[in-house]
């Protein structure tokens, strides 16, 4: 059967103390939002969100990666809630798949359990031994009674270890009979989507409690939440990752986000970030370097390295305190303290430590092209745009600014010149 799936995501989420919108908040690089959008995807084709805060620029950033996701606008001001959310939304099949935007952690997976029953209504249930922050499901003789808020329960009430995780799936029909019912008689005078429960129970329809993880279906709702949320991100992408054969070394302080690729036998060592769309093939990434957004195959780096957006790393050796940034480097070694910036570099050529491509001149950025076999001394600067041909040698402290031809060395250095005696005049007093 198909389903809709409608993710509220109108909340201010004033708990998250920010002037960024709760949902767009990122775990492991990728906003809570797209999370749940990349969830929905997989069950449904027919997808709306329910914005309201900042609306225009959720709006847009979604319509920017994804197609086909309606959109509906809540009217926060006169319906503020959950349940307000949900007024005037059509769907288009015959069930609808309820989703909080705050939502990052659940899996389609997880989800394929509260669509997968015949009832009228299913609802995930988690059991805590501390509720708090939930809203608890009254359930008495395996059967649902109701739904309160924490701010709504009493004593006894407070105590229920049954809480609700915020996903239902919910035949349409129903949806479209109670939504416009609710009221906000509560003390936080919002539309609480949860009273739909009540209202089932009072009409005899099925209604299922699923249980589910807490850790799939964790609601964020402040910062710490967010980090706690992350942390058990990260372990499933890293736990994924050695599945597959990939050495970690300490990976719980390893950082890697969700569209990384890695391939082949690699080695990841402590504190390393890898970072946006990057894919790492049979390369070993040492201690505490960055990689973001770039393919490095047949390599190595660090420790200490920085891989900056747009570089291509094929057989080469990155050694501690280099940065690449859009570096296009096959078969190169770069052993130590370099910048190597809009370059590419061909194979067999050595970067000495201290090279510095000048690919800059405060207005806009150049090229360097570096041939192959080609001998870079130390502490040179290569002011771009520049092109050293193959099988060139550049003499240590050159800064050269002009090509040079196949076979040279190249050098600029001011003549050397020594005073003899000079040492002990100065220091020893006679
Ligand atoms: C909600 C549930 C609670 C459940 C918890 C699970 C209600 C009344 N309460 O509480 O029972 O235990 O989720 O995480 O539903 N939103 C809107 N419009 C609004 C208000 C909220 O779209 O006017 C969206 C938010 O953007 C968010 C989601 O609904 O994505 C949940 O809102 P939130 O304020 O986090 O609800 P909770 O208090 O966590
Ligand atoms: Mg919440």
């Amino acid at each position: 059967m198909s389903i809709s799936v409608v993710i509220l995501a109108a909340g201010q989420g004033t708990r998250m103390k920010s002037s960024m919108p709760k949902v767009l908040h990122k775990i492991s690089g990728k906003s809570m939002l797209f999370h749940a959008i990349e969830a929905a995807q997989k069950l449904s084709n027919d997808i709306t969100v329910v914005l309201y805060h900042q609306a225009e620029m959720i709006k847009a950033q979604i319509e920017a990666k994804y197609e086909n996701i309606n959109f509906h606008i809540q009217d926060a001001i006169n319906f503020p809630g959950t349940g307000g959310a949900m007024r005037g939304v059509i769907t288009k099949n015959d069930k609808t798949l309820i989703l909080n935007g705050d939502m990052p952690l659940v899996t389609d997976e997880a989800l394929h359990k509260l669509t997968g029953s015949d009832a009228d209504i299913t609802m995930s249930v988690i059991m805590l031994d501390n509720p708090s922050g939930y809203g608890r499901v009254i359930i008495e003789n395996n059967s649902v009674l109701e739904i309160v808020e924490q701010k709504d329960c009493d004593h006894v009430q407070l105590c229920t270890k049954s809480v609700n995780a915020g996903v239902y799936c919910v035949s349409s029909k129903l949806l479209n009979r109670y939504i416009p019912k609710l009221s906000n008689a509560n003390s936080q005078k919002e539309y609480y989507l949860t009273d739909i429960i009540k209202m089932g129970v009072e009409e005899n329809i099925t209604i299922e409690p699923i249980y589910v993880d807490e850790e799939e279906f964790k609601g964020v709702n402040s910062k710490i939440d967010l980090a706690h949320a992350e942390q058990i991100h990260q372990t499933r992408i890293k736990n994924n990752f050695m599945a597959n054969g990939v050495i970690m070394r300490l990976p719980e302080t390893i950082y890697i986000e969700t569209d990384v690729e890695i391939e082949g036998e690699c080695i990841i060592e402590n504190g390393v970030s890898l970072i946006g769309k990057t894919k790492i093939i049979n390369s070993h990434i040492k201690s505490n370097s960055v990689v973001e957004d770039s393919i490095l195959e047949g390599s190595d780096i660090g420790p200490m390295a920085r891989i900056r957006p747009q570089s291509n790393l094929l057989d080469t050796h990155i050694g501690n305190f280099v940065e690449v940034k859009k570096g296009i480097l096959d078969g190169v070694k770069a052993g130590h303290l370099s910048y190597l910036g809009d370059c590419t570099i061909g194979s067999g050529s050595n970067i000495g430590a201290g090279t510095i491509t000048c690919n800059y001149d405060g207005k806009a950025k150049y090229q360097t092209i570096i041939g192959k076999n080609v001998f870079v001394g130390s502490d040179t600067q290569l002011v771009a745009p520049i092109n050293i041909p193959d099988n060139v040698m550049i003499a240590a402290g050159t800064t050269v600014t002009k090509d040079p031809v196949s076979g040279d060395l190249v050098l600029s250095r001011t003549p050397q010149k020594s005073i003899a005696g000079f040492f002990y005049k100065f220091f020893i007093k006679s």
